[in-house]
């Protein structure tokens, strides 16, 4: 494969937001302008540049735990109930990667009000000042009317903030905004759509390898959050992500190459991440439309991971996973030749680990009617029988690997899961 240039953290993180923001019209770029407020009340505070960085990247990630369409719709009111669930389980899997260890604790407590001072603590935790901002910035994003004229808006939206000085939001912190709201630009910055090049020119610095062990640990991350949004696929992207790997590996991929191809099988259904939960987990049937609205999501893993140009590669191994050989897979119709090796072994460990993956409404296939069922698609060429037979030769220690990824998987979702209520939504 040939050399990847660097990736930038900026560049994962708007992945991750737009990717969440596309669940619904409503919350477009929700996040961005969360970020982008905060980072600017950050900045009006005398804040170093690195506090600042870390309300952007806390305002780009805030709502992380909001998985439900509902959850979200709700986060969009002024004030709702349950705020804090969605706050606590965002915190919960952010705390699975260390390079955002410093934003932790402000998404865990942005919807703590102020409430005279009471506010500065809670569950014992002393709530930080970036948590207040980012707070503060949710509810002004949430008050512009996306289908107005901005600046016709700035003295009701000001007038709302000010009203809840000291109840809900730090007084300092209010200040500061007053500062900010009497010029135009804050505004017109905050419902740019170019508002994603104006993030990045603020968050310069911090970039990783392709292969290192953070792009890793982020696409971990991704991978937990798109499968923990339903519990019928809870851990499916760990399976894929190690059944890739190894079948990778057992193919003759050079080492580095078969790491990338865990990091692709973590980011497949990244586009899920843009299907309400409502769909699912629908217990029943699907009606056509819902099955349309599942179909949409390889081909938006294909467009949110083509932002990133370092991940060119990774892109088509992860997005290309419902394609078929025989050109009858969707959403391109790509056939054989332009079928990277990559995605060929993806489609494959796409299926072997749905059907041997325990749900909870059954249990896993046995190898026999696995192998049954690969066995079919090789035939009518919608998967790589080559890639199959190396499976089979292979099965045991692919499967044992599988089940081993879903089990620890398992544990942080069952973890999760018992904690928060709204989790299963
Ligand atoms: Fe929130
Ligand atoms: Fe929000
Ligand atoms: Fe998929």
């Amino acid at each position: 494969m040939e050399q990847q240039p660097s990736i930038k953290l900026a560049d994962l993180i708007f992945c991750l937001s737009d990717a969440m923001d596309f669940i619904d019209p409503s919350v477009v770029n929700h996040h961005k302008q969360v970020a982008y407020i905060a980072s600017s009340l950050g900045a009006e505070m005398g804040l170093s540049e690195a506090k600042q960085k870390e309300l952007l990247l806390a305002g780009a990630l805030h709502d992380i735990g909001a998985f439900s369409l509902k959850a979200r719709k709700d986060t969009l009111k002024f004030q709702f109930e349950n705020a804090l669930e969605h706050a606590e389980a965002g915190y919960s899997l952010l705390r699975l990667f260390e390079p955002l260890s410093g934003i932790v604790s402000t998404v865990r407590f942005h919807h703590v009000p102020w409430d005279k001072g009471k506010g500065g603590i809670s569950k014992r935790q002393k709530v930080p000042l970036s948590a207040h901002i980012v707070n503060l910035a949710d509810r002004v994003a949430v008050l512009i009317n996306k289908k107005k004229e901005v600046l016709g808006q700035i003295t009701a939206i000001t007038r709302k903030i000010n009203e809840n000085s000291g109840s809900l939001f730090m007084p300092e912190v209010v200040d500061c905004f007053n500062a900010l709201a009497s010029r135009e630009y804050f505004w017109l910055d905050t419902v740019s759509p170019s508002i994603q090049s104006i993030l990045t020119q603020k968050l310069k610095g911090a970039s990783f390898e392709t292969d290192s062990d953070d792009m890793m640990g982020f696409s971990r991350l991704f991978s937990r959050i798109i499968d923990f949004k339903s519990p019928y696929t809870a851990t499916h992207s760990s399976g894929v992500a190690a059944s890739s790997e190894m079948l990778s590996r057992f193919i003759g991929f050079p080492e580095k190459d078969s790491r990338i191809m865990r990091i692709a099988g973590y980011l497949h259904d990244l586009g899920k991440l843009a299907v309400p939960v409502e769909i699912l987990n629908k217990p029943a049937k699907l009606n056509s439309r819902e099955y349309n609205v599942i179909r949409h999501h390889s081909f938006y893993t294909y467009r949110i991971l083509e932002t990133i140009p370092a991940f060119s590669t990774i892109n088509k191994w992860a997005a290309f996973h419902h394609e078929q050989l025989n050109g009858l897979g969707y959403p391109f119709h790509l056939k054989e030749k332009a079928l990277p090796q990559g995605s060929q072994i993806m489609a494959v460990a796409d299926v072997f680990t749905a059907v041997t993956e325990n749900r909870p409404y059954r249990p896993g296939m046995t190898m026999g009617n696995a192998m049954h069922i690969l066995d079919k698609m090789a035939d009518s060429r919608a998967i790589n029988k080559d890639v199959v037979e190396v499976l089979r030769k292979n099965f045991d220690e692919i499967d044992s690997a599988r089940a081993h990824a879903q089990a620890s998987a398992m544990r942080e979702y069952k973890y999760l899961s018992q904690n928060m209520r709204d989790f299963r939504a």
